[in-house]
């Protein structure tokens, strides 16, 4: 049977050789701070029901609103793929009582999420995710760390051109007393019918209006960070003296407007200087209402999400990815069958150890066999003949500087890199 060449759904990430190897060094130097932190992983279903993006996410959001992958299941359910990985982790705390034990509650994840979104340069329909949550405690201390392992995983990687923006939004009655003069200033403005509907909604979205004339019309708006009480001041305050402490450098943003409805007093994002459009590599916040919202108790949390195809593409932008990292330590090119056979052990040996060493099947001859070790881009390289094997030395030849050394096989481990 033959049939036309089937294509990946438009606007999915997806990462193949070539390139899945910086992906994954990526997610995974995203990853490590938040282990060391004692965050403990939380692996969830990338589907729900949409009840639970509907309440916790909010229906005034454009993800909610606009972006979700929502569908009816074989039983008549209404289920959601995941578009953020928080109140999926809050539906889950709750649910298992993870909530009932030691506080706060500290969780990491990574995955793939969902948005129906406009695909374009670091904006995709299926992107991928690291996230961590704290809790169940209020102390600012911890909005400080959340945010200080987020930037040591971008430090990690190497990355500079980036920087920390951070508000606060204060609590319920902060909020309450900004809205009632945001909407008064709003009302003097002329709006079209969608905008003004918009505002309705969540008048703060207004403040994340792209276009030229409305950024004027918002310069004089009254910004949230004006009217916080004095609770949220000094909590704030105290987030941003932490940060100090710990040199995580950021800026104030009081005009930051984020895409979901759950987030309360802290609330951050990093952005990257040469992403253009789609510039934010993570965000996130405290979201003191939401477990509430979703039927537990009343606590509060803090968490962020970091956007690994951005923080990738910026990593890359930077020229910070060195090739070299991922290169396979050593290829092995047996002649011959006993040749072969002693390979094999050489390659299970030197892998119990920790070294990546591929070798050359299919007796493709030396030739052709130094063109695969070329094109793999290993380090080094060794062909094992009849005369090798006899003397138990070998030629280790580094790929790169064309050098090369006769080396006893038995210790070829100590001449890898380390
Ligand atoms: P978010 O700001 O919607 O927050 O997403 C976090 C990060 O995911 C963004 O900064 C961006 O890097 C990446 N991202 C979002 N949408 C896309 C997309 N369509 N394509 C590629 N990357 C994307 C949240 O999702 C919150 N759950 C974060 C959080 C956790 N807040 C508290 N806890």
């Amino acid at each position: 049977m033959s049939g036309q060449k089937i294509q990946a759904p438009k606007g999915v990430s997806e990462y193949v050789p070539g390139r899945s190897n910086a992906f994954e060094f990526v997610r995974n130097s995203l990853i490590a701070p938040a282990k060391r932190a004692g965050y403990q992983l939380i692996e969830l279903p990338v589907f729900e029901d949409t009840e639970l993006f509907r309440r916790g996410v909010g229906e005034s959001t454009d993800v909610v609103s606009k972006e979700m992958y929502t569908f009816e299941d074989r039983g008549g359910r209404s289920i959601t793929l995941r578009p953020e990985g928080t109140a999926g982790v809050m539906r889950a705390v709750i649910e298992h009582g993870l909530d009932r034990g030691q506080l706060p509650v500290k969780l990491w994840y990574a995955g793939q999420f969902f948005r129906a979104e406009r695909p374009q340069a670091g904006r995709y329909r299926q992107f991928y995710q690291v996230g961590i949550e704290a809790i169940g405690l209020d102390d600012p201390a911890i909005d400080a760390e959340v945010i200080a392992i987020a930037d040591s995983g971008f430090k990690s990687l190497g990355l500079r051109k980036y920087r920390l923006e951070m508000t606060s939004l204060g609590d319920t009655a902060s909020r309450a007393a900004h809205r009632v003069d945001l909407l008064k200033f709003i009302e003097g403005l002329d709006l079209d019918e969608a905008t003004s509907e918009r505002a309705k909604m969540n008048p703060l979205r207004l403040f994340d209006d792209k276009r030229e004339e409305m950024k004027k019309a918002m310069l004089g708006a009254p910004l949230l960070m004006d009217y916080l009480n004095a609770e949220s001041k000094e909590h704030f305050k105290k987030v941003l003296g932490y940060l100090d402490q710990m040199e995580v450098s950021y800026v104030l943003n009081p005009r930051m407007v984020r895409g979901l409805d759950y987030y309360t007093g802290t609330t951050f994002e990093f952005v990257h200087e040469l992403l253009g459009a789609q510039s934010g590599i993570g965000g996130g916040g405290r979201y003191d209402g939401l477990m509430q919202a979703l039927g537990g108790q009343s606590l509060s949390g803090i968490g962020f999400g970091l956007g690994v195809d951005r923080v990738l593409l910026a990593a890359e932008a930077e020229g910070i990815l060195s090739e070299d990292a991922f290169a396979s330590d050593l290829y092995i090119i047996p002649l011959g069958e006993p040749a072969k056979e002693m390979a094999l052990k050489i390659a299970k040996d030197l892998r119990n150890v920790g070294k990546i060493v591929e070798i050359a099947f299919g007796d493709r001859g030396l030739k052709g066999s130094m063109k695969a070790a070329d094109k793999i881009g290993a380090t080094y390289v060794i062909v094992l003949g009849d005369s090798e094997l006899g003397s138990a030395t070998v030629e280790l030849k580094h790929m790169k500087t064309g050098e090369s050394s006769t080396v006893k096989i038995a210790s070829l481990q100590q001449h890898l890199k380390p």
